[in-house]
C-alpha cells in the first residue's frame, strides 16, 4: 500500500472558534497537524495581549495535552503603536488583517489600507519581524474582489520591502502571478479551493457546505493554483481556511461563509499530490515551505498518510453541536494510519 510519511505538518490559516466549538473542532486538527496559524476573528475580535494568551490557553485545555500541537496564535489588525507591539512579539506569530465587514466576524477590520496611514503599524511589524497576514478582497462584485485587491497587496509590498506580506487563501491566477513578483509576497492555498469552481456551489443544486469567502472562482484560478502548489513553490503554503459553523448556520437562509476541511485536510491533499504525480512535493506544501517562510522550529511529530479508502463521517457532533465537513459521507482514497 502505498504511504507517505510528512514531518511537521502545518494548518498555516485555521479557525478554531470559541467554546463547544473550540472543544469540538480542536482536537481534529490537533491529532495530525503540528501546529497552527490561528485565526483571531472570535467575538470579541483577539486584539489584546491577554485575549491572545488566555485564547491560546483555551486552545491548549481542548485538545490532548500528548497531541503535540502548537497554536501560533494572531492578533487582529489595529493601528498599533511600537510599545504595543514590542510587548506583544512574543505571544503571536503573526497579525491578521481584516477589510472591515468583508468576511465572518470582521466588521473592526480596516475601513482603508492606505499606506501612509498604516505604516507606522506596518514599519514596527516588519523591524520585530512580525508577518502581516491579509484577508484580500475588496467589497466589489464577488468574482472580482481579489482581483480587484492586487493593487492593494502591490502598494504595500512596495512600501514595506521588510514586511513580510502572506496573501491569505488565495483564489484566482492574478494572485499566483502577483504573488511571483514581490520578494515579500507569499501566499496560503485552502484545499477546498484547489478542488472546487463556482459551478461546484453553484451550478447546480446550492451547496452551502462550499460556500466560502473568498468564493471559488474559475477553471483557470483553479488550475494556476494546483499548479503553484503541486510544483513545491517556496512561497505558497497550505492553510485550509477550515471555518466550522453549526450545521443550522450553514443550511439555513442566509448561509454562514466557510469551509469545515480540518479532519480530512491531509488525507485529500495526499489525494490530490498523488493523483499528479508529486507526492514527493507535499511536504514542501504542508511544511517545511511554512518553516521557512515564518521561521518555525520544527517539531518531532510527523503523520503517515496512506492510500487507504476512508468514509468521511456525515458530521461531528458534541453536546448538540453539528458540523458537517467537506466530503461528508463520501469516501476519500488516502487515510491517516
Ligand atoms: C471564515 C470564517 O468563517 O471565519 N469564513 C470563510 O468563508 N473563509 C473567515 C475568512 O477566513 O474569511
Ligand atoms: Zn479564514
Amino acid at each position: 500500500m502505498k504511504s507517505i510519511e510528512i514531518n511537521s505538518p502545518y494548518d498555516m490559516h485555521l479557525h478554531l472558534r470559541d467554546n463547544d466549538m473550540l472543544k469540538l473542532v480542536a482536537p481534529l486538527s490537533s491529532k495530525s497537524f503540528s501546529g497552527a496559524i490561528v485565526m483571531p476573528n472570535l467575538v470579541p475580535p483577539v486584539d489584546t495581549k491577554e485575549a491572545v494568551i488566555s485564547y491560546k490557553n483555551r486552545i491548549l485545555d481542548a485538545i490532548e495535552a500528548d497531541d503535540n500541537f502548537t497554536p501560533f496564535m494572531t492578533l487582529f489588525f489595529k493601528p498599533y503603536t511600537k510599545e504595543f507591539l514590542e510587548d506583544i512579539k512574543d505571544e503571536i506569530t503573526a497579525i491578521k488583517l481584516y477589510p472591515a465587514g468583508i468576511t465572518t466576524n470582521s466588521e473592526g477590520g480596516v475601513e482603508s489600507i492606505d499606506t501612509v496611514a498604516l505604516a507606522p503599524t506596518l514599519n514596527a511589524m516588519a523591524e520585530l519581524n512580525i508577518p502581516l497576514c491579509v484577508h484580500g478582497e475588496t467589497n466589489g462584485f464577488v468574482m472580482d474582489r481579489e482581483k480587484e485587491f492586487m493593487s492593494v497587496y502591490e502598494a504595500l509590498a512596495i512600501a514595506f520591502p521588510k514586511l513580510k506580506i502572506i496573501m491569505e487563501h488565495i483564489t484566482t491566477k492574478d494572485a499566483v502571478e502577483l504573488l511571483k513578483k514581490y520578494d515579500n509576497l507569499y501566499a496560503t492555498i485552502t484545499l477546498h479551493h484547489l478542488l472546487i469552481t463556482l459551478d461546484d456551489v453553484a451550478g447546480g443544486m446550492l451547496q452551502p457546505h462550499l460556500f466560502c469567502k473568498p468564493i471559488a472562482k474559475t477553471p483557470i484560478d483553479r488550475d494556476a493554483l494546483l499548479e503553484i502548489a503541486l510544483s513545491g513553490n517556496p512561497k505558497v503554503m497550505f492553510g485550509s481556511d477550515s471555518a466550522p459553523h453549526p450545521q443550522e448556520a450553514k443550511e439555513s437562509c442566509g448561509c454562514a461563509a466557510g469551509v469545515f476541511t480540518a479532519p480530512i485536510a491531509l488525507q485529500v491533499l495526499a489525494q490530490i499530490f498523488d493523483e499528479n504525480g508529486k507526492l514527493d512535493n507535499l511536504e514542501a506544501f504542508v511544511s517545511t515551505n511554512a518553516s521557512k517562510i515564518y521561521n518555525l522550529k520544527p517539531s518531532s511529530k510527523s503523520i503517515t498518510l496512506i492510500q487507504k479508502e476512508f468514509l468521511v463521517p456525515t458530521a461531528y457532533e458534541n453536546n448538540g453541536l453539528k458540523v458537517i465537513p467537506m466530503f461528508s459521507g463520501q469516501i476519500i482514497k488516502w487515510s491517516t494510519e
